[in-house]
């Protein structure tokens, strides 16, 4: 009643306000602080670094000899940068390239490794100077945690358990005694350990079935020192499919943790045309918003089946690859996967966080595809110049939600934001109680036309003042470049009640995260 109360009280001086916005074009949350639901996990900020294209190697690896600064020939730049946004978690080294992966190339002297071709991306000489000991070097140097992707496709179980040996043992056998020969005496912490990645494409090509059995066979002899084991993660299905979900959850019936799931946006939802990156126009905006929010209605189908098969909620739904995928550029090498990063991958990235985050009781682990320069990065190089993207200012914003506990709300009187028969909801919203015991709020406004009013109340909270960041530019497709880095970044926001009343700005395609007092 007391609630009621308010809202009616709210929008009678809402309406007093802001006369310029009639209080139908108002939308109005109600974010409930009494009731919190699950802990955000902070995996869910997770990302991606496969060998592919730039990815390692000019992205991440330049070798302790390149004339680009470097911390054991880890660029300086890069790795500044994402310890700036506190990633949580990096999968390595696939992908499709994980089930070609021999772990063993990629350990030792250096110059004494085995070049072999990448067969999945571009056919170029992949020399293994990046292997087991960089990559651990590298999250040790992001204060990241470790999700190692195993090779189901074309290895076998001793390999796969020896490499899993070699990184987490602790005993005097030939193969820690092999760790310790090339530098490392004591095991590694590996936070997931994946069998297999897409198993029913580049992975092998499987039924789920086959390779439900496949994973039970290797999964046993998978192990560890008491305390050391990975959460252990099946490879799922993709988009509208739930089988994969159905059967991996049915028929593993031992070492499991979760089940992964992939979902790529494509602004046509076309693989042979899926529309370019930047110089988009709005019909290509709106349907890739839409084609993300998706993301939604898959998650809640795979939760079903699920609650369905796993009612005490043992195992978590981990999107290990997800964001937007566009045509290669003109002049690049197609199988490098190399894309531009806009204002639209910015509010594709917050939508999905804003879902994520929604379902944190399930989706316990994400990892966005990619890291650096491959398809939605965080950062694109060229040569010594390095770029922070629209995306990886998202994750900046949403760092207050990482490890946070998820508050449900309320969106009343929702405004849709629709373009010829393309419709989708005007506002995206999420509310937690982060670590530091405040109230954060994160908002979407899809519209790349028109501003939005959000007024927001709090049941149990008093809240009179907003202050946070905001991403926005003037065009759809505003991007960072080489010769302008920051065209596009955030910029600080404030707001305060007025006559008792939150009342939120938000501009055209932005996105805005606050914290509430
Ligand atoms: O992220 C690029 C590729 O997309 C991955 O290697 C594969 O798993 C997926 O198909």
């Amino acid at each position: 009643m007391a609630i009621l109360a308010r809202k009616w009280f709210a929008a009678v001086v809402c309406s007093l306000a802001l006369p310029a916005v009639a209080d139908d074009a108002v939308t109005r949350i109600e974010i409930d602080a009494t009731h919190p639901g699950a802990t955000i996990n902070r995996d869910i900020y997770g990302q991606f670094a496969e060998h592919l294209g730039r990815g390692i190697y000019g992205g991440i690896w330049v070798g302790e000899d390149s004339s680009i600064d470097n911390i054991h020939g880890f660029r300086t730049d890069v790795i500044k940068a994402l310890r700036k946004i506190k990633v949580p978690l990096v999968r390595w080294p696939g992908g499709c390239f994980a089930d070609e992966y021999r772990w063993r190339d990629g350990i030792g002297p250096r110059d004494k490794r085995p070049v072999r071709v990448n067969t999945n991306w571009g056919g170029v000489a992949e020399n293994n100077a990046f292997g087991t000991h960089e990559f651990f070097q590298l999250v040790d140097l992001l204060g990241a945690e470790a999700y190692v992707n195993g090779n189901l496709g074309t290895g076998n179980p001793r390999e796969m358990a020896e490499w899993l040996e070699y990184m987490t043992g602790d005993s005097d056998s030939a193969v820690v005694q092999e760790r310790r020969k090339n530098g490392r005496d004591k095991p590694w912490k590996v936070d997931y350990f994946a069998i297999g990645n897409e198993a029913w494409g580049c992975g092998g090509n499987m039924r789920p079935d086959y390779y439900a059995d496949l994973y039970n066979r290797f999964a046993t002899f998978l192990k560890t020192p008491p305390g050391a084991h990975p959460h252990m993660v099946a490879s799922g299905g993709t988009g509208d499919n739930t089988e994969w979900t159905d059967v991996l959850s049915r028929r593993i019936n031992h070492n499991i943790d979760g089940i992964s799931f992939h979902y790529y946006t494509l602004p046509t939802g076309e693989w042979g045309d899926k529309g370019n990156a930047t110089g988009f126009g709005e019909k290509q905006w709106i349907s890739t918003l839409w084609q993300t929010l998706r993301m939604e209605t898959f998650i809640r189908h795979n939760e079903q089946v699920l609650d369905k098969n796993d009612p005490d909620k043992k195992l978590g739904f981990y999107v290990d690859e997800w964001g937007t995928w566009y045509n290669p550029e003109q002049g690049r090498e197609p199988g490098f996967l190399y894309q531009q990063n806009t204002l639209r991958d910015a509010v594709v990235a917050a939508l999905n966080f804003n879902i994520f985050q929604r379902h944190a009781e399930r989706v316990r682990m994400t990892n966005i595809a990619q890291m650096v320069n491959v398809l939605q990065a965080m950062i694109l190089t060229d040569k010594d110049k390095m770029l922070l993207t629209p995306t990886y200012h998202v994750y900046d914003m949403y760092q207050v939600f990482q490890d946070a506990t998820s508050l449900p709300l309320e969106i009343e009187h929702p405004q849709s934001y629709q373009l010829g028969d393309t419709r989708v909801p005007g506002i995206s919203a999420s509310a937690a109680r982060g670590q530091d015991g405040k109230l954060y709020l994160s908002l979407v406004n899809l519209d790349p036309r028109e501003a939005r009013q959000v007024a927001v109340d709090v049941q149990g909270a008093e809240v009179t003042r907003a202050r946070g960041r905001l991403l926005t530019a003037a065009a759809m497709d505003a991007r960072n470049t080489f010769d302008a880095p920051e065209a596009v970044e955030p910029a600080g926001y404030r707001a305060s009640a007025d006559i008792g009343q939150l009342t939120l700005d938000l501009p055209p395609k932005s996105v805005l995260v606050v914290s509430l007092n």
